[in-house]
């Protein structure tokens, strides 16, 4: 099998190119049921998402160009077409798509009309490219993050071609409204904010992957949510790499405290989530927004990486251990009911204990309600992958586990502090391992379960919190 890669088309504005791709969802709709009728029934498909929120967000964005053409959306890799938006931010997310793209060709070789397509960050790295090419030439369309609005083109393209159809564009300027959206949950949306990332980390992939920083219009933020909260959504989560650098590149700029009074003038809306915080860029501003606000749920998400200023510079973080500290505190005495969550990286090149040591002094002396904790990953063409001193396994795993330890004390301590409280929760779901409990979440992100009737799925309520398990609540309806 050949592959063909597609030419750039000529760019188009905004609304035209809208105009465009639903035309090409119309076409892949021909084809869809032209499916259909070899079928007999009507074909299916399966969205599999690796990676952040933001990856979420555009799975929803691909389910709903597949669901315009006439697929029916399933959770089974069994289906029709199955399309995978990977991630690349550390090693094992790449390995685990390598794994399963075995899994997925002997389900293709019982199904003829079987379609797989991968998209996201890694297939933003040429080496990846090159691999699948070689040694997974049963995949059907691949295509980057640049041009994830163009789905419905490159589906009539995969129809109308035999071959492989690659499409990577090195980055673009492009934003693309209105294309349609099948969201996971009736109540709870992420709504993109701004696209890509200008900090270069020096251990980060992000920035090769997703392009520039890119900032929508706030009226189409604006619009879009009204949208939402009139077809149901009471929680939005405002989403972007560094939300905090919001509205810098805006012909008429703005920042992201505005913007935040802004969405919490939409009526109807009643929570406003964001992520992700860069620590460099928080102003006090924000700060006083968020305690002003009934909206702005009390977390914030605020990566430290580390805790040593020595190896924050060679992050390039561009803040010191200090810096961080005097903000995370600054932040706890304004809006004591916050709930302040993190990422820590172990094992970055040169991280000697003492550095570790550095981390841990942060962890307790901020006292996060939750921090995720990652094994630094080498990721080719960034600055951290060419240092020497890179740490052994041994060494990384030791100061990884002394690590966990004290977040996760420190974690358990901060939860345990809101028993007895009576808080608001949004209900999320059904609990999974028993039917009479549901599942809600609290302003300061902590869960709760709790006895209740399934039709309070999506509503706000009131819940007791009875008894601390750890990382969860038990509580009761009140
Ligand atoms: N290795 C390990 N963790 C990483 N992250 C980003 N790049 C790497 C890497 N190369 C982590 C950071 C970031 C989170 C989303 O992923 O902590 O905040
Ligand atoms: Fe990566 Fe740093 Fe950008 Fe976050 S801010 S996406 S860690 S480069």
């Amino acid at each position: 099998m050949n592959e063909i890669k597609m030419q750039l088309t000529e760019k188009l504005d905004g609304a035209k190119e809208t105009e465009r791709q639903h035309m090409y969802m119309e076409k892949a709709k021909g084809y869809v049921e032209t499916l259909a009728g070899k079928l007999n029934r009507t074909p299916t498909c399966c969205v599999t998402t690796f990676g952040c929120q933001m990856n979420a967000r555009d799975s929803e964005k691909l389910a709903g160009i597949l669901e315009k053409a006439g697929y029916r959306l399933i959770d089974d890799e069994d289906a029709d077409f199955v399309i995978y938006n990977t991630c690349t931010v550390r090693d094992n997310a790449n390995q685990r798509v390598y794994g399963r793209l075995g899994f997925l060709n002997s389900l293709k070789k019982k199904n003829p009309h079987k379609k797989v397509a991968l998209c996201g960050c890694m297939m933003q790295e040429p080496s990846v490219i090159d691999k699948i090419r070689h040694s997974y030439r049963f995949v059907d369309l691949i295509f980057g993050t640049h041009n994830i609005y163009k789905f419905a083109e490159l589906l009539v393209a995969m129809f109308e071609s035999k071959e492989m159809i690659i499409d990577i564009w090195e980055d673009t300027d492009q934003i693309v409204e209105d294309l349609p959206i099948e969201r996971k949950y009736p109540f709870k949306s992420g709504i993109n904010i701004m696209f890509g990332c200008n900090n270069f980390c020096s251990y980060c992939i992000v920035p090769y992957v997703r392009g520039r920083e890119r900032s929508r219009n706030p009226q189409d933020i604006i619009r879009e949510i009204e949208e939402l909260v009139a077809d149901g959504v009471v929680e939005v989560m405002l989403l972007g790499q560094n939300v905090n650098s919001y509205g810098k590149n805006l012909d008429e700029p703005m920042t992201f405290a505005q913007l935040l009074q802004e969405v919490e003038k939409i009526e109807g809306l009643e929570r406003i989530r964001f992520m992700t915080s860069h620590p460099k860029d928080l102003s006090d501003e924000l700060i006083q927004v968020m305690k002003d606000s009934k909206k702005i749920c009390r977390h914030l998400h605020l990566p430290l990486q580390s805790g040593s200023t020595r190896i924050l510079e060679r992050m390039n973080r561009r803040y010191t251990k200090q810096q961080y500290l005097d903000l995370a505190l600054k932040i706890r005495k304004e809006i004591p009911d916050i709930a302040i969550t993190t990422d820590i990286i172990v094992g970055f090149p040169g991280e000697t204990k003492e550095d570790v040591d550095e981390t841990i002094d942060v962890v307790q002396k901020v006292k996060y309600d939750n921090a995720f904790t990652f094994i630094y990953s080498k990721r080719t063409g960034t600055p951290a992958a060419a240092m020497e001193d890179q740490v052994p396994e041994e060494v990384v795993k030791e100061g990884f586990d002394r690590l966990l330890k004290v977040v996760q004390d420190t974690a358990r301590e901060r939860v345990s502090l809101l028993k007895g409280q009576t808080l608001k929760a949004l209900v999320e779901e059904v609990n999974e391992q028993d039917e009479e409990l549901l599942t809600g979440r609290l302003s300061n992100n902590t869960i709760v379960h709790f006895k209740g009737d399934k039709e309070l799925v999506g509503k706000i309520v009131s819940v007791y919190l009875k008894e601390c398990h750890g990382f969860y609540y038990i509580g009761e309806l009140v």
